[in-house]
C-alpha cells in the first residue's frame, strides 16, 4: 500500500515536471519568435517571396545599362540578395551597404553560402553620409530602401557624389519589368499581409522625386515605374541617374588610381 502511494507520487511528479518542461520550451520558442530582429524577419520573408524578383531585376539592370564590370554599390542591401544576383550575372565587384548591423551580418552569411565573398563585401553605413570618395562607383543600385531614408535630398546628393561620370544609379522600389502583373499582385498582397508596408507609411510621388532631383541640379535623370512608359504612379518607383559623360573605355591614370582604391576593399 505504502509502495503504491510512493509510486503514484512519483508519477505525479513526473507529469508535473513534464508540464513545466513543455511550458518552459513553449515560452522559449515564443520569446525566440518575438525577439527575431526585423532584418532577420525580412530576410526569411524575402528569400521566399522575392525569389524570382532578384534574378530578373539583376538581369534587367545589367541589360539596360550594359555595365558588367567595375565597382557597384548596393545601398540598403539588407540580406544582400540583389547583390548576390548581380554578382552571379556579371564581373562587377560589389559593396553592399546597410545602416543596420544585423542586416550586414545576415548579408555576409548569405554571401558566404553563395561563395561570393571575393566579389561582394558588406559594410555598415548610412546613405546620408556615404563612406566613399567622390566618383567611386560605376553602378549604384538600391531596391526597397529609399522610403526609409530620412532626408532624400541629402541621400541623393551623396549618391550623385560617389557616382562616376558615365556611371548609372538605379534607385527605387518595385519588382522589375519581367514579373507579370499577376505575380506582382500576389507578391504585393503577401508583403501587405506580413506588415512590411506599414513600416514605411511615407508616400513619395514621382513629382516629389522630380523636385528633389531638380533642386540638387542633378541632370540626366529619369523617373519611371516597373512598366515601360509608366512614370512610377502605379507600379514601383525608380530613379535612374545617368551621370553626364558617355561611358568610354577609360585608360587614364586616374582610372588606375581608383582601381587601386577599390582593390583595397577587395
Ligand atoms: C526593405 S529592406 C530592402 C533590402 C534589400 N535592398 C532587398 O531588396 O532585399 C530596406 C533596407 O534599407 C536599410 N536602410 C534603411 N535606411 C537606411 C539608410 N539610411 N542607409 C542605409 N541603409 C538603410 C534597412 O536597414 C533595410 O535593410
Amino acid at each position: 500500500m505504502l509502495q503504491s502511494k510512493s509510486f503514484e507520487c512519483q508519477i505525479s511528479v513526473f507529469f508535473l515536471s513534464s508540464i513545466c518542461l513543455s511550458a518552459f520550451i513553449c515560452l522559449q520558442c515564443d520569446s525566440k519568435t518575438r525577439t527575431e530582429s526585423e532584418a532577420a524577419r525580412f530576410a526569411r520573408f524575402a528569400r521566399v517571396t522575392f525569389k524570382e524578383v532578384y534574378p530578373s531585376l539583376a538581369e534587367q539592370i545589367l541589360n539596360d545599362y550594359m555595365i558588367h564590370e567595375g565597382l557597384c554599390l548596393d545601398i540598403g542591401c539588407g540580406p544582400g540578395f540583389l547583390s548576390i544576383e548581380i554578382a552571379k550575372q556579371s564581373n562587377l565587384k560589389i559593396i553592399g551597404l546597410d545602416i543596420d548591423p544585423e542586416a550586414v551580418l545576415l548579408a555576409e552569411n548569405f554571401i558566404k553560402q553563395a561563395h561570393l565573398e571575393n566579389q561582394i563585401k558588406v559594410e555598415q553605413g548610412d546613405v546620408h553620409q556615404l563612406p566613399f570618395a567622390d566618383e567611386t562607383f560605376d553602378l549604384i543600385i538600391s531596391r526597397g530602401s529609399f522610403l526609409f531614408w530620412e532626408n532624400l535630398p541629402k541621400a541623393f546628393r551623396e549618391i550623385n557624389r560617389v557616382l562616376k561620370p558615365g556611371g548609372v544609379a538605379f534607385i527605387g522600389g518595385g519588382m522589375g519589368r519581367a514579373m507579370t502583373p499577376g505575380k506582382k499582385a500576389a507578391i504585393k498582397l503577401k508583403v501587405e499581409q506580413a506588415g512590411f508596408l506599414n513600416q514605411c507609411s511615407r508616400l513619395i510621388t514621382p513629382v516629389m522625386m522630380q523636385e528633389i532631383l531638380e533642386s540638387l541640379n542633378i541632370q540626366d535623370f529619369k523617373i519611371m515605374g516597373d512598366r515601360t512608359g509608366d512614370s512610377g504612379r502605379r507600379c514601383g518607383l525608380w530613379v535612374e541617374i545617368q551621370k553626364n559623360q558617355k561611358r568610354q573605355p577609360d585608360t587614364s591614370d586616374e582610372h588606375h588610381v581608383k582601381s587601386i582604391k577599390s582593390d583595397k576593399v577587395f
